[in-house]
């Protein structure tokens, strides 16, 4: 009976894995601790909410009593950090948001798990875990050729994925000088249900079915590799239950898209299966992002032959699997697009 402290469970990923969690065992207790920021949601969560095990907590990672009696009130025995700033573009205009969040609060959750879990000088109480969600966006930008793998020097160039490396370096340090038991895992880009619509994917959804143009960056040529979302929690759990102690494992599934195909393949599907008047003449090449990485490419060869994770979802299923939830839940988009967001967007791309 393993007992789970999820942070940023409310959001993306980590609704998606708490989801993944409970339905896959009965006997865990998992406590999602989120600070509900704009990226968070506990509509994400409403079918587990009455969940015997699991417990929701609103509170800051940075918040040092918060944490503590998170821990004091549970005998937790794996962290698993989600929570983040997760926003590129965000990072650009407000950096010091994201130190805040992703390096002081990653500071604080080590330190109190550390105290919590000491069983004198360097030792720990048995089975316990320290998980870093982290991202492939740490080791910088890829030219035509080549993949990241978990040797491959940290080269971070946005204030998101600087402020991730910074953490994962804090991390290595615990358990370099404290023997702390931890794992990080660096994940391509995730795709699925409950992403927030300021990210590439779920954007091109909310814009198509509202046929408001769509902001292609640059000449729309940069690559990402897509993953569906709940293979990245299979991997998550995998490296909880079998990770060996202070390694770093790559997540990705070799499935490398140009931003301008994934537009167009998404046109494509709507204009089939949803409106006819959706089509390409809504794609709109606008400034691009400011240093703008080119292309990311994961090689999952060291999860795959240590821990025998596979991506299972094949991209073209998960997209359609991904558009068809966005359809059936409209409510959810209007919802999550209210109050601030049409002032993140217009801002952003100067449209209402
Ligand atoms: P998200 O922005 O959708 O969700 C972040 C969650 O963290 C939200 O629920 C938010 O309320 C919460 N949060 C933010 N600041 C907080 C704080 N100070 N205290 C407590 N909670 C706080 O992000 P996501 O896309 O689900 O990403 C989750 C994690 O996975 C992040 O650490 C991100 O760096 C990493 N990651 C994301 C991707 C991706 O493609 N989205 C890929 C690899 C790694
Ligand atoms: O690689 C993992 C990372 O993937 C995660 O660590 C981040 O948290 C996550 O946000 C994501 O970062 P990206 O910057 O790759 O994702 P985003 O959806 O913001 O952009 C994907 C690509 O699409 C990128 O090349 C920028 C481009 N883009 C994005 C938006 C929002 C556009 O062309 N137009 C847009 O409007």
């Amino acid at each position: 009976m393993k007992t789970y402290l999820v942070t940023g469970g409310a959001g993306f990923i980590g609704s998606n894995f708490v989801l993944y969690m409970l339905k896959k065992y009965n006997d865990i207790t998992l406590i999602n601790v989120d600070a509900l920021t704009y990226a968070g949601n506990l509509e994400n969560l409403k079918s587990i909410e009455n969940n015997e095990n699991y417990h929701f907590v609103q509170a800051d990672i940075c918040d040092k009593d918060a944490i503590k009696q998170v821990f004091e009130q549970f005998d937790i025995d794996y962290v698993v950090n989600f929570a983040a700033e997760s926003h590129v573009d965000r990072s650009i205009e407000d950096p010091e948001t994201f130190v805040k969040t992703n390096v002081l609060g990653t500071l604080n959750l080590l330190n109190i798990a550390k105290e919590q879990w000491s069983a004198g000088d360097d030792e720990y109480i048995e089975g316990k875990k320290y998980l870093q969600v982290s991202t492939d966006e740490v080791y910088g930008s890829l030219g035509d050729t080549g993949y990241f793998t978990e040797t491959t020097p940290l080269d971070p160039r946005s204030p998101y994925s600087s402020s991730k490396a910074s953490a994962d370096l804090l991390v290595n340090a615990y358990f370099e000088t404290y023997k702390m038991p931890v794992n990080i895992t660096r994940c391509s880009n995730n795709y699925g249900p409950y992403h927030f619509p300021e990210k590439l994917i779920p954007l091109i959804i909310h814009n198509c079915l509202n046929h408001k143009e769509i902001p292609v960056y640059g000449d729309g040529l940069n690559v990402r590799d897509w993953l569906y979302v709940e293979d990245h929690c299979k991997a998550i759990d995998m490296v909880l239950n079998n990770g060996r102690l202070g390694e770093v494992y790559n997540v990705g599934g070799h499935n490398e898209r140009t931003n301008i195909d994934i537009v167009k393949l998404i046109i494509s599907y709507l204009n089939e299966h949803a409106d006819s008047a959706i089509t390409e003449d809504l794609i709109t090449f606008v400034k691009d992002r400011k240093g703008h990485d080119r292309r990311y490419a994961i090689d999952p060869t060291k999860i795959t032959n240590e821990l025998g994770w596979v991506p299972e979802t094949k991209f073209e299923d998960g997209i359609v699997r991904t558009i068809k939830w966005y359809l059936e839940h409209q409510d959810w988009m209007k919802h999550v697009t209210s109050g601030a967001y049409k002032d993140y967007y217009s801002k952003m791309y100067g449209q209402k």
